[in-house]
C-alpha cells in the first residue's frame, strides 16, 4: 500500500514538474503576454520581409524618416499601449491622438500605409498595424547603422485615439525626476529611460521644443551651442536642430553631446546633469556596444507595453480608421 502510494506520489511529482516546464518553455517562445516571434509563421510567413523591404527601400529615398518611425513607435506605445492609436485620422466626432500638437511632427505615416497595403494583398486581415509599426521601428534602426533586434508580434489594433490622452507624452521640459517617474508608471527603469534617449541619435528638434532654454543663462548649456539654437531658431519655430552631429546614423554621439553640454532638448541634457543618471550617460558615452545591447532590450520591453490581445482589439483593415 505504501510503496504504492509513493510510486503515485513520484508519479504526480514527475508530471508537475513536466507541466511546469511546458509552461516556462511556452512563456518563452509566446512570452507572457501572448505575443510570440512566430506569430505570422503560418498566417503570414512574410510579414517581417515585406515590412523590412519597404522600410528600406523608403530609407533610401529619404533617409531622415528612420527617426520618424522610432518615434511613432515611442509616442503609439505611451498612449493606450502599442495598438496603433497613433494612425487613426480624426473624424468630425473625434479629435485623435495625431493631432495633438505633440505628435504634429511626427514623420514616416507613408511608410506604414505601404506596408499595410502590400500585407493587405499577400494575406488580408491579418497583420495588425501595430505590429507594422513596431516592426518599421526595428528596421529603421537597423538601417540606421544601430542593433539589430528581433520584436514578438501579435499586438491588436485599439479602437480609441484621443487628444486628450496624449498629454501623457513626456515634454521637453522635464527634468530627470519627472522622466524616470513618467517612464516608470510603463515599468521602463531610469536606466531604460536612458537608454531609450538615445533614440535622439537620430533626427531634429524643432526650435519651438526647445526656444524656451535660450531665455536664461543655462549652466547646462554650453555657451557656443547655446548661439547656435539661437540661430537656428532665428529662423523661425519649425527651423530644425539636428539632435547630434550624426543625425542619420544611430550611435552613440547624443551621449557625448550631453557630456558636452550641446544636448538639444532641456529633457536631454538633464540626463547628464542629474545626478541619477549621470554615470549611465558616461557609460553610454564610453561603451556604444553596451548603449546597443540596453537599447535593444529595452525597445522590445516598451514594444509590449499595455498590447491588446483576443477580442480587446482588431486586425485594422485600413490603419487609419477603426473597422
Ligand atoms: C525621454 C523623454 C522624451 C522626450 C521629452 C522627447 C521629446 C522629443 C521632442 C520634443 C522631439 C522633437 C519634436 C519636434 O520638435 O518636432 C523629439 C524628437 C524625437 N524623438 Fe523624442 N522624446 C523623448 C523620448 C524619446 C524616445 C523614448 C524615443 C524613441 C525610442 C524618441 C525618439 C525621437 C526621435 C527619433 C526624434 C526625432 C524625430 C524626427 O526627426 O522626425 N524620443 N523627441
Amino acid at each position: 500500500m505504501r510503496s504504492l502510494s509513493s510510486v503515485k506520489m513520484v508519479g504526480g511529482n514527475f508530471l508537475s514538474v513536466i507541466l511546469l516546464m511546458e509552461i516556462i518553455v511556452n512563456a518563452f517562445i509566446f512570452g507572457v503576454d501572448g505575443l510570440s516571434m512566430n506569430y505570422y509563421l503560418m498566417s503570414c510567413p512574410f510579414a517581417d520581409s515585406i515590412v523590412k523591404n519597404t522600410v528600406n527601400s523608403a530609407l533610401q529615398d529619404d533617409p531622415t524618416l528612420a527617426a520618424g518611425l522610432i518615434r511613432m513607435h515611442f509616442h503609439d506605445c505611451f498612449i493606450e499601449g502599442c495598438d496603433g492609436s497613433i494612425l487613426i485620422d480624426s473624424t468630425k466626432d473625434n479629435t485623435a491622438e495625431k493631432d495633438s500638437p505633440a505628435n504634429l511632427s511626427l514623420r514616416g505615416y507613408e511608410i506604414i500605409d505601404e506596408a499595410k497595403e502590400k500585407l493587405e494583398k499577400q494575406c488580408p486581415g491579418v497583420v495588425s498595424c501595430a505590429d507594422i509599426i513596431a516592426m518599421a521601428a526595428r528596421d529603421a534602426v537597423f538601417w540606421a547603422g544601430g542593433p539589430v533586434y528581433d520584436i514578438p508580434k501579435g499586438r491588436k489594433d485599439g479602437r480609441r485615439s484621443k487628444i486628450q490622452d496624449t498629454r501623457n507624452l513626456p515634454p521637453p521640459i522635464f527634468n530627470a525626476s519627472q522622466l524616470i517617474q513618467m517612464f516608470g508608471q510603463h515599468g521602463l527603469s531610469a536606466q531604460e529611460m536612458v537608454a531609450l534617449s538615445g533614440a535622439h541619435t537620430l533626427g531634429v528638434a524643432r526650435c519651438s521644443s526647445f526656444k524656451s532654454r535660450l531665455s536664461a543663462v543655462d549652466k547646462d548649456l554650453d555657451s557656443d551651442f547655446a548661439k547656435t539654437l539661437s540661430k537656428t531658431c532665428s529662423a523661425g519655430d519649425n527651423a530644425e536642430q539636428p539632435f547630434d552631429a550624426t543625425r542619420n546614423t544611430f550611435d552613440n554621439v547624443y551621449y557625448n553631446g550631453l557630456q558636452s553640454k550641446t544636448g538639444v532638448l532641456a529633457s536631454d541634457q538633464t540626463l547628464y546633469a542629474s545626478s541619477i543618471t549621470k554615470n549611465i550617460v558616461n557609460g553610454y558615452a564610453f561603451n556604444q556596444a553596451m548603449f546597443f545591447f540596453d537599447f535593444q532590450r529595452a525597445m522590445v520591453k516598451m514594444s509590449r507595453l499595455d498590447v491588446k490581445e483576443g477580442s480587446k482589439g482588431e486586425v485594422r483593415q485600413n490603419c487609419h480608421k477603426i473597422n
